[in-house]
């Protein structure tokens, strides 16, 4: 089987192919090393043999250059959401547009789909409601888990919104070209070769830090630092993409919501915690009181439908997502510093 991942240079795109490399299939990659940190996970793919197209995702005359794959993982995006307010026609060309050329691409060549959705979809003032306090002043406890009936009516910030749209078009070419597809909305992902930034991947700057002595802030909802979020370790979502694979001709056109769920949540406070104690480094950790218009409070995953289709959970706990991280940044200090 010959597969395309897009976004292969990205986090998640490099681990899923690697992976999937690893099980002999036949893996290439499109990405325009547009993010900061693509460019060494680059030298992963060649390392490995894996081509990668440097190549614009929403320009679908540039796809014309490449082969037919029989799946396709689109993992290509401008990810973070805090950008999607200000850089309104790259979040729309790459996320929107990219996947619809993408799904262009499938109805020529008859390949299936495997789509990286988001968390994101849902309205940010249902997430607030959740938790009722603008201050948050204890860590949450695990309350409502949100799923894939969970209603996605309201603003959600542009990249949420362009997610949306992106599973709409999916679903839509579906009905009327028949493409195959799986759509796996997933919360926070975390795990070795991610380049976190403030706004996109916090596991992997708040550790990057911590090794680095750098300075970080609570941000929001009073700056206590008790947000939470589950955090699914990279591992975990690349072992559910390899058994979708394998029973894609049984199992398809499905939405999925994937996430650590209870098995991997944490608070800032104590992703803190955990830093200091792997890192041995303490950090005197700002406040910014202020909160995001994007800012969410809560997000913790309900796997129940993906547990029971597929027989999948995720293996690895917030402190196995956090010491692989780990290792792999202390292990690559010098080489990563001019990624981040
Ligand atoms: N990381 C997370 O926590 C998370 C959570 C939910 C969903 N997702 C989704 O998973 C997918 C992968 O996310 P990630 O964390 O690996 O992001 P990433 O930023 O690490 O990877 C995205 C890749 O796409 C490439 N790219 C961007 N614009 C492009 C363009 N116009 N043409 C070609 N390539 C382009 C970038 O260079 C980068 O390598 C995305 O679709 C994202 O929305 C991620």
């Amino acid at each position: 089987m010959k597969i395309l991942v897009t976004g292969g240079c990205g986090f998640v795109g490099t681990n899923i192919a690697l992976f999937l490399s690893k099980k002999k299939y036949k893996v290439q990659s499109l990405d325009n090393l547009s993010r900061k940190g693509s460019k060494y996970n680059l030298n992963l793919l060649k390392k490995n043999n894996i081509k990668n197209y440097n190549l614009d995702i929403s320009k679908l005359n540039s796809l014309k250059k490449i082969p037919k794959y029989n799946l396709i993982i689109d993992c290509c995006a401008e990810a973070a959401v805090e950008v999607s307010k200000k850089k309104i026609d790259t979040v729309i060309n790459t996320n929107l547009i990219g996947t619809i050329n993408i799904l262009k691409k499938a109805k020529k060549d008859n390949s299936k789909i495997i789509f990286l959705s988001s968390s994101r979809v849902y309205p940010i003032n249902l997430l607030n409601k959740i938790v009722k306090n603008k201050k948050i002043k204890k860590t949450l406890t695990v309350k409502k888990k949100i799923n894939e009936s969970t209603s996605t009516q309201g603003a959600k910030s542009i990249y949420g919104l362009t997610k949306l749209a992106s599973e709409m078009f999916i679903e839509e070419f579906s009905y009327a070209f028949g493409i195959k597809y799986l759509i796996n909305r997933c919360g926070v992902i975390s795990g070795p070769l991610q380049f976190g930034k403030q706004d996109q991947g916090f596991v992997s700057l708040w550790i990057w830090n911590h090794i680095n002595k750098k300075n970080l802030n609570y941000i929001g909802y009073g700056a206590y630092g008790n947000q939470i979020r589950d955090v699914l370790h990279v591992n975990d979502l690349c072992n559910l993409i390899l058994i979708q694979i394998k029973k894609f001709n049984r199992i398809s056109n499905k939405l999925f919501t994937v996430g650590g769920s209870k098995k991997s949540y944490t608070s800032l406070k104590n992703l803190t915690f955990i830093c200091e104690k792997i890192t041995k480094n303490k950090l005197k950790i700002g406040k910014k009181t202020k909160t995001s218009i994007y800012d969410i409070p809560y997000y913790i995953t309900n796997n129940n439908y993906v547990s029971k289709i597929y027989k999948w959970k995720p293996k690895k706990s917030i402190y196995d997502v956090i010491k692989d991280t780990y290792i792999w940044l202390s292990n690559n200090k010098k080489i990563l510093k001019k990624y981040f």
